[in-house]
């Protein structure tokens, strides 16, 4: 939820720091901050906001210095306020940290008692106070921060920086994701690979517990143990001109606009010759399915769980990661755990799978980042090629997890006996339909002036486009701010129905499928009400049933099961104009981040 950056350098590191946290404000952007050590003299400077904030306070007072640490945060203990904004510095120490110290209340008060006084409200700070002690206990740097290591619980990524060791970083790994990078006589640590392109693409990613001592020289790496231990440099491919926008006005609409290419990409992987390529995945003998994750993830899973009881007649449940290992699932050694995540590091959806782990026969995980910690703690993970995704807002990775679990859905019916020839030709026509769908941008944009304007807007769905309103109305809600709901169509008259009159747009997802003429029955129902509608179907449908309607949008025919990928598209394009068209910070909204790393 927040991200860190640390940097031994040849050069002022300031200048680094910020563009490393310019990389890593996805992660959060409530308040940033940067130390350094200057000689000896350890300095730092702190704002609140985005870190464009901290950018133009570092041009009236510049930090100098070839070693410092940064940070950029999403507030947990404590309001976005310069004395809450990392570093955190107590004595000869300042820390930048991500996670939770779940214990920290109790080691604030012994703190207390021992007559230390906080300037802040978070939990970061006891890290700070307590390795302050330690050194002037007498313990060197590198004891003072694992003794106070020791004494943490709860989920953290820390980078220690000290008065007097121009050549010294301590970081330490537990629950959150935090990568060593190796330059030429410089060395980095970083939340992930990304924050460190610029300046390397040798990495090393930390493991459970580990502690590595960090100079000029190397990274000495102790496991939770204390052992010495040898971790695994990896070389990065990571496209960094990805990381731009590449003349799109927000990374939301470029990544809505990759979608055809990405999903192009990763048809072109998992199926070749007109077969499923999924070598290291057989179904049989699998009777269940357990498929969790958080948010936009979790909607993918809800329209997957259609596919394989429809297709391979699989049984699924569903689960949102923050509550499944609460409501002690039953699990069997004959089923199979799905873990869908695009970055990898969403704490719920990670602890969900360590849940699961001893209780399935396998944990598969379908992910953007395979070098994530979801990633490597899985038996499986699989790859939904989606390039990286900037935008808070999940698009072409929702796409695209969408596309795998279909596979995954045909590879088991396959597996099940089921012929899947004729979905698996379909395929092909998907990236082009994906592409007709992206032309309706600047109908929707139209549409998305007026819908700005409402103070509730709902969303329905019946079947598979049930799940795709939930995420329609996430989509909406999360960065234009307007109070957005989902209902399965049929179950508005059971209550939320009393929503409705004139001022209620209600975006209504119907392709001319199955189960249309029951979605445009629950329709009437609403403009029968005075309610706004607007249809969002092909043009069999719009021409069927679009006559009344407040506004239509007619997308191209495709067939029924992949309807959910193509309808993406419209939730996503409308959410992105009806956010523009309120002035909203489209990739940054308020309050989010695009990875929580905190439950
Ligand atoms: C997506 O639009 C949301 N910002 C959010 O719900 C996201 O899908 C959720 O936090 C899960 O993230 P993950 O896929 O990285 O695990």
């Amino acid at each position: 939820m927040c991200g860190i950056v640390g940097i031994l350098g040849k050069n002022e590191v300031a200048p680094q720091l910020v563009e490393a946290l310019r990389r890593l404000e996805y992660r959060g952007y409530d308040s940033a901050g940067i130390a350094t050590v200057n000689g000896s003299a350890l300095d730092r400077r702190r704002a609140t906001g985005k870190l464009v904030n901290l950018s133009d306070l570092l041009v009236h007072e510049p930090l100098a210095g070839k070693a410092g640490i940064g940070h950029t945060r999403w507030a947990t203990h404590g309001a976005a306020t310069v004395a809450n904004a990392h570093p955190h510095r107590a004595g000869g120490v300042a820390v930048v940290h991500n996670g939770i110290i779940e214990n920290f209340r109790e080691l604030r008060e012994e703190l207390e008692a021992a007559g230390v006084v906080f300037e802040s409200q978070t939990d970061t700070e006891t890290v700070a106070h307590l390795t302050a002690r330690h050194l002037a206990s007498g313990m060197t740097p590198k004891d003072a921060a694992f003794a106070t290591v020791d004494r943490l619980e709860g989920a953290f990524a820390l980078a220690f920086l000290f008065e007097h060791e121009p050549d010294l970083m301590i970081a330490a790994r537990k629950g959150s994701p935090l990568a060593i990078g190796h330059g030429d006589g410089e060395m980095f640590i970083g939340s992930d690979a990304i924050a460190l392109a610029p300046m390397t693409d040798r990495i090393t990613y930390l493991e459970e517990g580990d502690r590595a001592v960090v100079t000029r020289a190397g990274a000495e790496i102790h496991d939770a143990a204390g052992r010495r231990a040898n971790r695994a440099m990896t070389q990065i491919q990571i496209d960094a001109t990805r990381i731009e926008k590449s003349g799109y006005r927000h990374f939301m609409a470029k990544e809505i606009a990759e979608q055809p290419a990405v999903l192009a990409d990763a048809l072109a992987h998992y199926v070749r010759d007109g077969k499923l390529h999924l070598p290291d995945v057989d179904f049989t003998g699998v009777d269940r399915l357990t498929l969790v994750a958080c948010g936009t993830a979790h909607y993918a899973c809800h329209v997957a769980k259609y596919w394989f009881e429809q297709i391979a007649r699989l049984p699924v449940d569903i689960d949102i990661a923050s509550e499944f290992r609460y409501r002690d699932p039953v699990l069997s050694k004959d089923s199979w755990a799905l873990f869908v995540s695009q970055s990898g590091e969403t704490a719920d959806t990670l602890a969900a799978l360590r849940h699961a782990q001893d209780q399935v026969a396998r944990v598969v995980a379908v992910v953007n980042v395979t070098t994530s910690s979801i990633a490597r703690e899985s038996d499986l993970a699989l790859p939904i090629l989606a390039g990286v995704e900037v935008g808070v807002a999940s698009t072409k990775a929702f796409s695209c997890q969408l596309l795998v679990l279909y596979l995954l859905a045909l590879k088991a019916a396959q597996d099940r006996g089921i012929d899947v020839s004729a979905q698996i030709a379909d395929l092909g026509m998907l990236p082009g339909l994906m592409n007709q769908a992206l032309g309706m941008g600047k109908a929707i944009a139209k549409v998305a002036e007026e819908l700005a304007e409402a103070q509730d807007i709902l969303f329905l769905g019946r079947g598979a486009m049930f799940p795709m309103a939930l995420e329609g109305a996430l989509k909406l809600k999360e960065i234009s701010y307007i109070h957005a709901e989902a209902y399965a169509s049929g179950e508005l008259k059971h209550g939320p129905i009393a929503l409705i009159d004139a001022h209620v747009p209600v975006i209504v997802f119907a392709p001319h499928d199955a189960l249309f003429d029951k979605t445009i029955s629950n329709m009437q129902e609403v403009m029968a009400r005075h309610g706004k509608v607007l249809l969002i179907s092909d043009s069999e449908g719009v021409a069927e049933a679009g006559q009344g309607c407040w506004k239509t949008l007619t997308l191209p025919t495709i067939a029924p099961q992949l309807a959910p990928i193509l309808y993406a598209i419209p939730a996503q394009l409308l959410a992105y104009h009806t956010a523009v068209a309120k002035g909203t910070d489209v990739d940054q909204p308020r309050n989010l981040a695009k990875s929580v790393t905190v439950e």
